[in-house]
């Protein structure tokens, strides 16, 4: 059973490594974890300027999604799921709080700029592709730049 709440000013670390493990599934290598690790760690005044929800299992933290809100625009900042729990609807639960919390605080639609391995489940979710952005954290790499409508 999953259930869903906000997340604790003092688990940032937990979540933070909650990311990175989650990350690692795609099989990347250490140099690329290494270079992700800046862009996946969450700190204090993440609550504060974002929205985050944690998944839960028997009380143990199984996921989180992070979604920030400027005016109409959402984007989807992070969601990431614990790999012994990949495919068991916890994304699906997580990405349907975004969607609901983003529409709740005036969003029209939601960005997302997704992992490859990732971009599947979005569209899945009913995103659409638009393009390519360029990742944040590996120079030259290229993401799927997806979009939610959040409205109708
Ligand atoms: C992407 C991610 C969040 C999906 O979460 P999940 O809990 O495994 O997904 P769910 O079990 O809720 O799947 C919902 C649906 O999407 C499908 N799906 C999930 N992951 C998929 C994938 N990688 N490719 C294609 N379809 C996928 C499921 O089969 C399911 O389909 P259904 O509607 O037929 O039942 C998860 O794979 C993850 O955390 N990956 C590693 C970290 C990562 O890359 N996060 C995204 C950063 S942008």
């Amino acid at each position: 059973m999953i259930r869903l709440r906000d997340a604790r000013p003092n688990e940032f670390q937990s979540l933070s490594a909650l990311c990175l493990r989650s990350k690692a599934v795609w099989g990347y290598d250490d140099a690329f974890m290494l270079a992700c690790r800046s862009e996946l760690t969450l700190c204090a005044d993440d609550l504060k300027s974002t929205n985050v929800q944690v998944a839960e299992r028997d009380a143990i933290a199984v996921g989180l999604a992070q979604v920030k809100v400027i005016d109409t625009d959402a984007d989807l900042l992070k969601l990431f799921v614990e790999p012994a729990l990949l495919r068991s609807g916890v994304g699906r639960l997580l990405f349907a709080w975004a969607t609901t919390r983003a529409r709740s605080l005036g969003a029209v639609r939601m960005s997302i700029e997704a992992d490859p391995g990732a971009a599947p489940f979005y569209e899945r979710m009913g995103a659409r592709h638009l393009g390519f952005a360029r990742s944040k954290s590996i120079p030259g790499r290229m993401l799927p730049r997806l979009q939610m409508e959040l409205t109708g």
